[in-house]
This record gives structure tokens, C-alpha cells and sequence, in this order.
């Protein structure tokens, strides 16, 4: 258990920048953070997700990484960070960051040196073409913002290759030199303590004529490598897959448990909206049926919301449409092909919703992921550009700048209804019916029984359509959980072999089932079978 400990882990993603300032330069910091870590182990987190704290021109929010092996000043250096690491594993809290592997900044020094001239050694450290028609079975990913996946450098005359931003040139990962660069910024990290890395957009790293350009063969075997080269010199410590797929084009970043430990799983998330909004699981039965199994020391990590637009992705163009007209009625609300919204704001701050959500993202197979301040029911500030939206600081208190700085914010914080003024961590600490308690409960429940992580699971169809209703089973340990996704109250008859008694664990509760039960609007019960 103790090697896979991510199995049974509650993971928690904070941007560093919008988390605490402890030095009142208006930028969350290092050091802030690690005055915040008691909240974090209060909560029940086992493993902090750090969004990218390199050196950045920041035109990616630190996608765009000038220098792989520093802390860029604004949020410290790499004793704080060794400080942050200590402290935390003091207090039990794991810390993996962000790898970006695919793509530098446009100020990397190795980019400065490709572009300033054709015959530089780093020239071959990105990819580059005289013409801009190759590839040209590669979708672009940022949609609102880049015509094409090249650039035209106009002083060399080629044109380079990026999947994201023209400023997040893509490395060549057919040159061994980038592949071995990438292996020793990992191993910098490493050294320094760090749990493992949240693999940044790995699809994308090689590109081959005739193809779509991602999940090539090629990719595989260098995360292989990845791994191997882990599991050699530093055992326990993971790897987080983000490719953002279908569940059997994630798959194979499995491999044979010998790729990811863990990967996320990217089509679930809009179907648990799609279940809240239809009053109906089906789409979630539907991809959680065609997600293939996946090796025994591997795990599937599911998120509600992230720093990102909720992508819709993974969705139908109808099922899009529908998303959109469903979660974004106004029209500032889209971004590419998603929503720019908190999941306070998605599910119209209604605590029973919230709850109900949270209740499904910590009962299915995986392991969840809170974005930071979803624990309070954190809102969006919608004037903010692209993403900006839903990185505003994190509200503390009610004091002036919500206790996050003493200075002057990096930037607006969320405004009106949802400000910190009503919303924010020490009214809620405070207030033992508020939604950080109920959000801590699950986490804690979740995290004293193995069946959360390792169970089976198998949904159970009932007479009750608008019920998500199935048992997670482990080691002789049995859960019935039981969502009613209806903004009604539900009566549901269980079938004669679930009839028995339970312990509801949220509530501690004993529970007699023995025909029908009757859920409130939006509830939902964690029934331990006795
Ligand atoms: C995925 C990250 O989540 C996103 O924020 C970023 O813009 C792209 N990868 C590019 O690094």
C-alpha cells in the first residue's frame, strides 16, 4: 500500500500565485503557501498538485517556462521550496509539480538560440520547416487564439511548430539531446524532494506526417523511459498523465503499469455536469462502461474543475452544444472549446448541488482533485482574460484583500455575491454546517477505507431513473452509495440482495434498508454494509 499510496490519496491543485503572499508584493508565494499547509492537512489533502513555478515571461501562466531548473523570484527560491517540501512531509502532504516537457517559452535560452540562426547548435532543439503545410492533420488547441499550429520566424525564414500559444514553441523530441535535457530537469527536481510531476500535455511530443500528432508510438516509448528512469533512482515518486483523450486513447499512457502511475480522466468530468443538469446518469454509466481496466498499480485521477476552461473536449458537438447552453448562457462565458467557470458558479452556488458533485467525484473509481478554493465555494471574476477567470487569489478571511496580501493584489479578486467578504476560509472554518466541513467529511471518509481507491464497482439499475446508484466492493469491504440527482425528493426500491443493514459514514448513522429509501433533493448516502 505504501508504494501506491496514490491510490488512496485526495489530491489538492494550487496555483502558487494566487494562493498566500507572505512577503506583500501582491503575488502569492512559497513561503505563504507554506504558512497554509495546517488548512491543507486540515482538509485531508495527501498530495498537492504545484501549477508551474518556473522562471516565465508568463504568457501561459508558467506553460511558457524560461528556465526549467529555478523558482522564478516572484514566488521565491529553491530553499523555500526545500522548506515548503520538509514541512509538508512533516505534516504527511506529498508535493508533486508540473512538468512541461512538450513546449518552452519563446524566451527559453535554447529558443533565443534556435531562432537567432539556422546553423545553431540548438537549432535541432525545436521544430522547424520551410513550409507551413505540414502536419496538416494536427488540430489547433487554443482556437480563439492561434490561426495555425506554425509560426513564421521572420529572421531565419522558417516557420515553428507549437500546439499552444506562438510563444510556447514545441521541442523536437527526435533530438536524443532534448530527450536527455528533459530526463536531467526532472532528476533536478527529484533531488530537491519533489513526490513526482503532473506530466503537462504528453500527447504532443512527437510529430509524424499522415497522423494527428498525438499519442504517436514514439511518445510511448520515451515515457517508458520516463518512467524507468523514476523507478530506478527514485522509487514511489509518480507520474500524472494529462492527455486529454478518450478513456482508450488514455490507455495505452498506462502501458503495462509501466508508463503512468496515474492518469486523468478528461471525458467523465463534463458528464458528471450532464447527470446533474439531465437528472440522469446514463452518460456517466456510458463512458465509465467503455473506459478500459487499467493495471493493478495504476489510477485514473478525477477533477470537477481545474485552472483551465472545463473542457468540452471530450463530449459530441451536440453534447457540446448542449453544454454550452446549459452552463454558459452568456456569451463570455465560452472560451475555445469550453467554459470559463468555477464550480461554485456552474451549479448556480447551490449547496446541495456542490455537495452532490463532490459526493460522486469522491465515490467513483480514482482518485479526486480539488482545485483550490472549490472547498469554500470559491466564484469567478468573468472580466479577467482566457483562464484568469478562475485563478483569482484565494479568500482567507474578510479582512481588506482577503487576507491574501498585504500589498496590492497581482489582480482582481471575485466580485459582488462571491466575494470574500461573504465567501471565505475562516467564516467557514468557523461554521461547522458550512461547505468546507462537508467537503473535509468526504475527503476524511473517503480516506479511512481502501474501497474509495481499490474497490470494483458495478452500477445498479432500480425502477428510479434519476438515482445514481452503485456498490464499490474491496478486500469483504462493501459500499452502497446512492446519488439522487433530482431536485426533488426520490423513492427508490432496492433489490432483495441489497437489503440489509449499513452505516451512512458521512452522518454515522445506522440505516436499515429492507424494501424502498427516500432521498431529499440532490442527496446522497455512503452506506457501509455491516
Ligand atoms: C495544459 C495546461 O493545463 C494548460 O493550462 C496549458 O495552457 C497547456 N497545457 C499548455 O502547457
Amino acid at each position: 500500500m505504501e508504494t501506491t499510496w496514490y491510490k488512496d490519496a485526495v489530491f489538492y491543485q494550487i496555483s502558487v500565485r494566487a494562493f498566500k503572499d507572505s512577503n506583500g508584493d501582491g503575488y502569492g508565494d512559497l513561503r505563504g503557501l507554506e504558512q497554509k499547509l495546517e488548512y491543507i492537512r486540515d482538509l485531508g489533502i495527501d498530495c498537492i498538485w504545484l501549477m508551474p513555478i518556473y522562471p516565465s515571461p508568463l504568457r501561459d501562466d508558467g506553460y511558457d517556462i524560461a528556465d526549467y531548473c529555478n523558482v522564478a523570484e516572484m514566488y521565491g527560491n529553491l530553499d523555500d521550496l526545500k522548506s515548503l517540501i520538509q514541512t509538508a512531509h512533516s505534516l504527511d502532504i506529498r508535493i508533486i509539480m508540473d512538468l512541461v516537457l512538450n513546449h518552452t517559452s519563446d524566451e527559453h535560452p535554447w529558443f533565443k538560440a534556435s531562432r537567432s540562426d539556422k546553423n545553431s547548435p540548438y537549432r535541432d532543439y525545436y521544430v522547424w520547416s520551410d513550409t507551413d503545410q505540414k502536419y496538416k492533420d494536427t488540430r489547433i488547441i487554443f482556437l480563439d487564439t492561434e490561426p495555425s499550429n506554425w509560426t513564421l520566424d521572420e529572421k531565419t525564414g522558417q516557420y515553428y511548430w507549437h500546439r499552444f500559444y506562438a510563444s510556447q514553441p514545441d521541442l523536437n523530441f527526435d533530438n536524443p539531446k532534448v530527450q536527455e535535457e528533459m530526463l536531467n530537469v526532472a532528476s533536478f527536481w527529484l533531488d530537491l524532494g519533489i513526490d513526482g510531476f503532473r506530466a503537462d500535455a504528453v500527447p504532443y511530443l512527437f510529430e509524424r506526417e499522415g497522423t494527428n500528432c498525438e499519442n504517436l508510438p514514439e511518445t510511448h516509448i520515451y515515457l517508458k523511459g520516463l518512467r524507468t528512469f523514476m523507478d530506478t533512482n527514485y522509487p514511489g515518486r509518480i507520474l500524472l498523465c494529462e492527455a486529454n483523450q478518450w478513456p482508450e486513447d488514455v490507455r495505452p499512457y498506462f502501458g503495462d503499469g509501466d508508463e503512468f502511475h496515474m492518469g486523468f480522466h478528461f471525458p467523465i468530468m463534463p458528464r458528471i455536469y450532464m447527470a446533474l443538469k439531465k437528472e440522469r446518469p446514463d452518460d456517466m454509466i456510458e463512458i465509465l462502461r467503455r473506459t478500459p481496466t487499467i493495471p493493478e498499480n495504476c489510477q485514473w485521477c478525477i477533477f470537477l474543475r481545474n485552472h483551465d476552461e472545463l473542457t468540452l473536449e471530450m463530449v459530441t458537438p451536440e453534447e457540446r452544444d448542449w453544454m454550452w447552453q446549459q452552463y454558459a448562457p452568456e456569451p463570455n462565458m465560452k472560451l475555445n472549446l469550453g467554459i470559463r467557470r468555477r464550480l461554485s458558479s456552474l451549479l448556480d452556488d447551490d449547496r446541495c448541488k456542490i455537495e452532490l458533485a463532490n459526493s460522486i467525484l469522491f465515490t467513483l473509481p480514482g482518485s479526486p482533485i480539488i482545485y483550490y478554493g472549490d472547498e469554500i465555494g470559491m466564484g469567478d471574476n468573468l472580466d479577467l482574460f482566457d483562464r484568469n477567470g478562475v485563478r483569482t487569489p484565494m479568500q482567507w478571511d474578510n479582512s481588506p484583500n482577503a487576507g491574501f496580501t498585504s500589498g496590492k493584489p497581482f489582480t482582481e479578486f471575485v466580485k459582488d455575491g462571491r466575494s470574500y467578504e461573504h465567501i471565505n476560509v475562516a467564516s467557514q472554518m468557523a461554521d461547522q454546517d458550512s461547505l468546507f466541513h462537508a467537503i473535509s467529511r468526504m475527503v476524511n471518509t473517503r480516506k479511512a477505507h481502501h474501497v474509495f481507491g481499490r474497490g470494483s464497482m458495478e452500477w445498479i439499475e432500480t425502477n428510479n431513473p434519476s438515482m445514481a446508484i452503485y456498490i464499490r466492493k474491496y478486500q469483504g469491504e462493501t459500499l452502497l452509495i446512492v446519488n439522487n440527482l433530482s431536485s426533488s425528493a426520490q423513492t427508490v426500491s432496492l433489490p432483495a440482495e441489497l437489503h440489509a443493514d449499513y452505516i451512512e459514514l458521512l452522518s454515522n448513522i445506522r440505516q436499515q434498508i429492507n424494501s424502498s429509501i427516500t432521498l431529499e433533493p440532490y442527496d446522497h448516502l455512503w452506506l457501509k454494509r455491516e
